[in-house]
């Protein structure tokens, strides 16, 4: 599959384990389903590896989820490969994704990716030197009526302009 992520040279870790708290939520989740369909717990374990790991999922964790929930190693990977809001290379600590689906479009979803590119001077798919951020684009992000949008981690910042986009980026920067 082909990724939206630039190739870059990375490290994977040689192991994974989650932490105390994790551990706990990831039982916590597990237990959610039905006895014998622990393995439907995956997605949101995947979502705590990435949560802990920096924004990113290696190898070794989706092992570790597979020994976790009793399956199969090939699933996870599958899962894991088949959704892109799963990260499997190290991106920047601010992933920006900007929708270019046509409302956004049509707002000018263009500029704001424009805007993110001058302003942090990489291309679609790349990570800044400082780690700082990882600029993509996505399709719809579901939110059209307030568009153009970007998601940044977990967060929706809506009805965007080449300035306000800059402040943005300028806040983050500042870790703030
Ligand atoms: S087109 Fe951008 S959120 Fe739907």
């Amino acid at each position: 599959m082909s990724s939206i992520f630039k190739e870059r040279k990375f490290e994977q870790p040689k192991s994974f384990k989650f932490s105390t708290g994790n551990l706990k939520k990831a039982n916590e989740y597990i237990k959610k389903y039905p006895e014998g369909k622990q393995r439907s717990a995956v997605m949101p374990l995947l979502y705590l590896v990435q949560e802990q790991h920096d924004n990113w999922i290696p190898l070794a964790a989706m092992d570790y989820i597979a020994t976790l929930l009793e399956m199969p190693m090939i699933q996870v990977y599958e899962v894991a490969n088949f959704y892109t809001m799963f990260n499997k290379q190290p991106v920047g600590k601010n992933l920006i994704q900007v929708c270019r689906t046509t409302p956004c479009m049509l707002r000018g979803a263009k500029d704001i990716t424009n805007t993110c590119r001058n302003k942090l001077g990489i291309e679609l798919g790349e990570t800044t030197e400082d780690n700082k951020f990882t600029l993509v684009e996505v399709e719809c992000l579901g939110a059209c009526v307030d568009a153009p949008l970007v998601q940044i981690n977990n967060d929706y910042h809506e009805n965007l302009t080449p300035e306000s986009m800059e402040k943005l980026i300028d806040k983050l920067s500042k870790n703030k």
